[in-house]
């Protein structure tokens, strides 16, 4: 969703871009510059406990603008930068999802070739047609395409055809809260050059032509949702927002320990193992004897290490389960060669990646590793969100493209013309 520029400068872009990712835990900022068109170096991150929001809406407007002021002050003082705009990306409790389906017919007689404009023609089709009044069309996400009735894996472009249909997953978000959210950046000093759909610029960046095109599943791992979509032969498909995510892990930890959440929350980090899932519950990965001593009113008190596996096992299980659901239902089980890309903070919880191998049968990865920074899959959204405010630029374009490449692209629209008027 791009805002109208309101400079020549914000249209042409600048040195710095900054990701600012809306979470329900925490709102975390990434201050990028370019280097070159394929290189941004990340200066800071920050994070900030999300405050004045409750289940997506904002329910206090100046302890919100004041998170998000906390977040962006983290980054600006470290680097003593100033930025005026930021990339925010909206992660999965802002959103909701609808399938949408558009058909166009491309010629009245005969048939014709495909062009980029019919794509796009169609796919604002199943736009207009899949959004309420009240909603906004974040991003869509193309799952399936045909040319006159036949699926078409990859892309139809230069085919020739009579109708085209595409089939989308629109992600949508409420257009109240879109407001409320800009005035709260607004209110921390900052403007809102465009919102994305966190997991869509996380796979953008992340996802390559051989993950997307071999398949793979990308799982990000927040505190209230996870969302998990299944990639193949370039196109996504399938796609699940589950309500579970880090918090209820620490829920369960504070109700079995009956200790206070914030407690929970820190043991969790601390000594929180996945079971490896292998072996037999009552005797896994050689914890059971391990104790931690957990401050209680009484004093500290021993814990065995494995009781908290344990109090989180029925998550991890309800995760697994759900990767398992939508991957047998996009219909790719057993195809998905480049295996499970996963990010968010959830995804830090020692074992959790092995565990996820085991039950899967996959390999699983970390979208990205950032070198210097432990905590990659927390801020490696508010990175890809940072990273696709310059890919969006007239700069990049001009950064990335060669004569050869300006040339290619005017040749490729002046037979796009021809093809279509004559
Ligand atoms: N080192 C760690 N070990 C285990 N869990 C962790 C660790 N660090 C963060 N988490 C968990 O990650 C979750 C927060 O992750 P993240 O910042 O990606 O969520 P969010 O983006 O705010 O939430 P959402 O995407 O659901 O809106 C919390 O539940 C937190 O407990
Ligand atoms: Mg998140």
């Amino acid at each position: 969703m791009k805002g109208i520029p309101r400079s020549i400068g914000q249209f042409f872009g600048g040195q710095y871009y900054c990701g600012l990712d809306i979470g329900s835990f925490k709102v975390k900022a990434s201050l990028n510059r370019v280097v070159d068109a394929q290189t941004l170096e990340l200066l800071a991150v920050n994070e900030a406990d999300t405050r004045g929001l409750a289940a997506a809406s904002i329910n206090d407007i100046s302890d919100f603008s004041s998170c998000i002021s906390a977040a962006m002050d983290g980054v600006l003082r470290k680097t003593r930068i100033k930025v005026r705009d930021v990339h925010v990306g909206l992660g999965g409790e802002f959103i909701d999802t609808r399938l949408s389906r558009a058909l166009i017919p491309l010629v009245e007689r005969g048939n014709k070739i495909v062009t980029a404009r019919d794509l796009h023609h169609a796919r604002q089709q199943a736009r207009m047609l899949g959004v309420r009044l009240d909603e906004e069309v974040v991003c869509d996400m193309v799952q399936q395409f045909k040319v006159d009735d036949v699926n078409i894996a990859l892309n139809p472009i230069g085919l020739y055809g009579r109708k085209l249909e595409v089939e989308t997953l629109l992600v949508l978000a409420n257009i109240t809260r879109l407001r409320n959210l800009t005035k709260a950046v607004q209110q921390a000093g900052f403007e809102v050059n465009d919102v994305h759909f966190n997991a869509w610029a996380a796979t953008e960046l992340m996802l390559d032509r051989r993950h997307r095109n071999d398949g793979c599943v990308f799982v990000d791992l927040g505190a209230r949702t996870s969302l998990v979509l299944v990639f193949k032969e370039g196109l996504l498909k399938g796609f699940r927002k589950v309500e579970v995510g880090g918090d209820l892990m620490t829920q369960h930890i504070a109700a079995s320990l009956n200790i206070p959440f914030q407690l929970a929350e820190d043991i969790k980090k601390s000594y929180g193992r996945v079971l490896d899932g292998k072996s037999d519950l009552t005797q896994d990965v050689g914890l059971s004897s391990e104790e931690i001593l957990i401050k209680k009113d009484a004093g500290f008190v021993p814990v065995k290490r494995d009781a908290l596996s344990h109090a989180i096992e029925p998550d991890i299980r309800l995760i697994s389960d759900q990767i398992r659901q939508v991957v047998a239902l996009s219909g790719y089980e057993g195809q998905l060669k480049s295996g499970i890309v996963v990010v968010g903070g959830g995804s830090l919880l020692a074992g959790l990646m092995e565990r996820m191998e085991n039950d899967a049968h996959m390999p699983v990865s970390l979208g990205r590793n950032i070198p210097g920074l432990n905590s990659a899959a927390v801020y490696c959204i508010s990175t890809s969100l940072a990273e696709m405010g310059y890919k969006n630029t007239l700069r990049y374009k001009l950064d990335s493209q060669k004569p050869k490449d300006w040339w290619d692209g005017f040749k490729a629209k002046a037979e796009e013309l021809s093809n279509e008027y004559f």
